[in-house]
């Protein structure tokens, strides 16, 4: 439970209090026992957690899931992990699951950096998603921001070879620093060529978030890198 290393830590999220409709309380009650991964039951056997093989996807930060539903129910085939810590967006998720009958989606409840560290073994993910992470635009909280270097790194070594890492941001100087921390990183290569970003790939969901930005006229930059054998 008392990991130093984990409280000394910054985080990339603030807890919000964030207020849980009924549904929401009342999926997370009775869904979480079915949808739900422990972060205490530590490495996760794939095959159990899915009763089934298949291609590994795990979103960083679902929100309140939309997209990672939108992505799960197009490719059944495929098993999906989401990591998010706002619980009232676990449990809208748990709710659209029920109510969609999707039967190929995971949640950890946790903060996505110790999930990926302690929970996801080597070399065992197809994808990694991130959309839209918190943008912390002022100066003094770029440290809270998720890609960084190490955070990059830790993620790399969970994709297989020739796994995806593919990110999308709102916000210019945010892309620009992913851009940079991702061509720096090593052992990753950049599928549009050094230095561009991805055309919206057909499969990105259009989130809330993104047609908000998309009105106020904010750009949209995806990038999608993939990890050397
Ligand atoms: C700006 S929202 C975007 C949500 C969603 N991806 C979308 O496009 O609508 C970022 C989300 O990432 C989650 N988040 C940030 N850091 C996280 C972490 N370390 N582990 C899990 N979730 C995290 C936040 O709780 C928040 O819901």
């Amino acid at each position: 439970m008392s990991d130093p290393d984990s409280r000394r830590r910054i985080r990339s999220y603030v807890l919000r209090a964030g207020r849980m409709t009924e549904g929401q309380q009342r999926a997370l009650d009775e869904n979480w026992p079915r949808w739900g991964l422990e972060y205490g039951n530590g490495e996760l056997d794939f095959d159990a957690a899915f009763g089934r093989g298949g291609p590994r996807v795990l979103e960083v930060g679902f929100g309140m899931g939309r997209s990672l539903l939108e992505m799960a129910e197009a490719a059944p085939a495929t098993n999906f992990i989401g990591v998010e810590v706002h619980k009232p967006g676990i449990g809208r998720l748990l709710h659209a699951i029920e109510e969609h009958g999707a039967r190929n989606i995971r949640i950890y409840r946790h903060d996505a950096v110790e999930v990926l560290r302690d929970c996801i073994p080597d070399a065992s993910l197809d994808a990694v998603h991130i959309y839209f992470p918190d943008p912390w635009h002022k100066k003094r909280h770029y440290k809270r921001r998720l890609i960084q270097p190490p955070f990059v790194a830790l993620v790399r070594s969970k994709l297989k070879p020739g796994g995806v890492l593919h990110l999308a941001t709102d916000w210019e100087n945010y892309a620009e620093q992913m851009m940079e921390v991702l061509s720096a990183a090593g052992g990753l290569s950049n599928t549009s060529g050094a230095g561009q970003f991805a055309p919206r790939p057909a499969h990105r969901p259009l989130t809330k978030f993104e047609q908000r930005g998309e009105r106020l006229g904010h750009g949209v930059w995806d990038l999608v890198f993939t990890r050397d054998v």
